[in-house]
């Protein structure tokens, strides 16, 4: 049955009339108005709290926004996407990244395949060869105990895994230094080949298809360096105690030269960027341990947990979600910001992107038809104050509304606690500015106390004024653990994907990204002289050949 258009929805034209009510709300007001706001407008779910009252709504408007989410069937497809069934319609996939992460017995069938023994027997084996690197009983081809473990892969087999290693160093092991190598750009491998010692390393090759291309390019340097430095042993050898992959390709590894038993598979019905869970974690298992990675399994099923069983007004992933439509939507937000106040977190803005804007960033329906509303915000971001002395001064003055989602722990993992005192006071106040601003009356009266004169008052005033009344989230845990990051991402997650249901757009596939790799591959075979131009005429617009010709002139 086809998707009604969201315009057309009952809920949808509810909040677009209540939308017009809403445009001269000031959040000042809303505050002085209701001294409960903060306790009314905040929910908490998987050892996680999340602030949304510093947002241009009310208690009314979350009541629409949660009708639009029962007319758009998010309850329905969220139990479907639990159940295995196939919702990513244009692959005719399941999306299972939460069977991932279900504890040992957790009952799940799907198309006759037990998924829960499947997933447990795969943490069975990494947890064998986890616990060997780690103690240091696993030996290179010389005897001697790997020291560092260079992850090669792109995109989801690369932000995920490289987030949570910097997130969790606190929880890592001396001896175990991680690199992550995802760029094709030789500069990325040069730079981890240079710190490593081929006796010591090993490589983890991590690609849900194996056919990547720059992974593939990236895996093959590793393996040519490696090999010219091995010491004399049949390479087979040498290579099974060096090298292991992560896929769901076991032909295309076998070909590579990785040894069967040197392969942690998953399956199709995780998506790249879901696959964090998987044995795309291994590097991650390998950093802090098989018993830290269960811990970060863990709080992730607390959010899945939550998110299945939490009606939509108090559900954390929900709310979150329909926050971010309603700013979307109503307030013309085209970006969203994201500060974690965390320096660990420095990584999470980036795996954030590839999360949402690959997931929801699309401009057709799970049919087909155009979409006839915006979809996915771009999301950026950097650490807290860092932010604040570079790119604040726009989202507190300048012409755009730009959402914040601050994300804090109240406790750090230091003993610096006057820095972690700085810290959060910064965080909460950045909130309350965007929240409050400075009206030019407030202003006027602050430079007047300074003794300027009139003059000057009314020259600086403006420049000076807040506009205020810009939304923000804080999101805040008690300390950044295993069990809370994973809570954390799986949030961010289940907001995806409640996002994508009410845009009706299919959030697990990305043929956006096609395009270029396949014209990709035709230049490089060009740039290479491989393939040339037919008939004498060069197969481009004018800027690219240009720029292919410039290319070849300077090789
Ligand atoms: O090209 C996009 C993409 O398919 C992502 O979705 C994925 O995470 C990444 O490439 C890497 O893919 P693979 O793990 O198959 O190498």
């Amino acid at each position: 049955m086809r998707t009604p258009s969201l315009t057309s929805t009952t809920s949808f034209q509810a909040l677009e009339n209540h939308a017009v009510q809403a445009e001269d709300w000031e959040m000042r007001d809303l505050f002085a108005a209701d001294p409960q706001r903060f306790e009314r407008l905040s929910c908490e779910g998987a050892g996680l709290f999340l602030d949304y009252s510093k947002n241009r709504l009310d208690g009314r408007t979350l009541e629409l926004l949660a009708e639009l989410a029962r007319e758009r069937g998010v309850e329905a497809r969220r139990d479907a996407m639990f159940a295995g069934e196939r919702i990513n319609n244009t692959e005719n996939r399941a999306v299972l990244h939460t069977a991932l992460r279900a504890p040992r017995g957790s009952n799940l069938i799907v198309d006759g395949q037990d998924v829960n023994a499947d997933v447990h027997a795969v943490l069975d084996r990494i947890k064998t060869f986890t616990d060997a690197v780690r103690s240091g009983e696993w030996l290179g081809h010389t005897g001697k105990p790997i020291t560092d473990i260079v992850n090669i892969g792109i995109g989801g087999s690369d932000l995920g895994p490289k987030m949570v290693v910097l997130a969790l160093r606190h929880y890592a092991h001396p001896r175990l230094k991680m690199h992550f190598v995802s760029n094709v750009d030789g500069h990325d491998m040069d730079a981890a080949l240079s710190q490593v010692d081929p006796e010591t390393t090993l490589f983890i090759v991590a690609s849900k298809t194996f056919t990547t291309a720059e992974t593939m390019m990236n895996a093959q340097t590793a393996r040519s360096w490696f090999l010219e430095r091995a010491s004399a042993q049949s390479a087979d050898s040498a290579l099974a105690k060096h090298f292991v992959a992560v896929s769901t390709n076991l032909e295309a590894i076998k070909t590579f030269g990785i040894d069967p038993a040197n392969m942690f598979p998953f399956w199709d019905w995780v998506g790249g960027r879901y696959s964090v869970w998987s044995a795309i974690g291994l590097s991650v298992a390998l950093a802090v341990g098989f018993g830290y990675f269960s811990d970060f399994l863990a709080g992730a099923h607390d959010m899945d947990e939550h998110f299945r069983t939490a009606p939509l007004e108090q559900n954390m992933p929900a709310i979150l979600a329909l926050v971010g439509f309603w700013n979307r939507e109503f307030l013309d937000a085209h970006s969203v910001s994201i500060a974690p106040y965390h320096q660990d977190l420095n990584r999470f803005p980036a795996y954030l992107q590839q999360l949402d804007m690959e997931s929801n960033g699309k401009c057709v329906t799970r049919e087909g038809e155009p979409v006839d509303t915006p979809t996915c915000p771009a999301i950026w971001g950097e650490p807290g104050t860092n932010g604040q002395h570079a790119y604040f001064q726009l989202l507190h003055q300048g012409t755009d509304v730009t959402p914040i989602d601050f994300i804090a722990a109240l406790r750090p993992a230091h003993e610096m606690e006057h820095h972690h005192t700085a810290l959060l006071a910064n965080c909460f106040a950045q909130s309350e500015a965007f929240m409050k601003g400075k009206t030019i009356d407030e202003v006027r009266a602050d430079l007047q106390g300074q003794g300027l004169s009139a003059e000057e008052v009314e020259r600086l005033a403006p420049h000076k004024t807040f506009p205020g009344n810009r939304p923000s989230n804080t999101i805040l845990m008690e300390r950044l653990t295993p069990s809370t990051l994973g809570a954390l991402i799986a949030l961010y997650e289940h907001k995806t994907f409640v996002q994508g249901v009410i845009w009706n757009v299919n959030s697990f596939d990305q043929w956006g990204v096609e395009l270029g790799k396949v014209l990709a591959k035709k230049i490089e075979a060009e740039l290479l002289g491989e393939s040339q131009p037919k008939d004498g005429k060069l197969s481009h617009d004018s800027s690219t050949n240009g720029l292919i010709a410039r290319a070849k002139a300077a090789f």
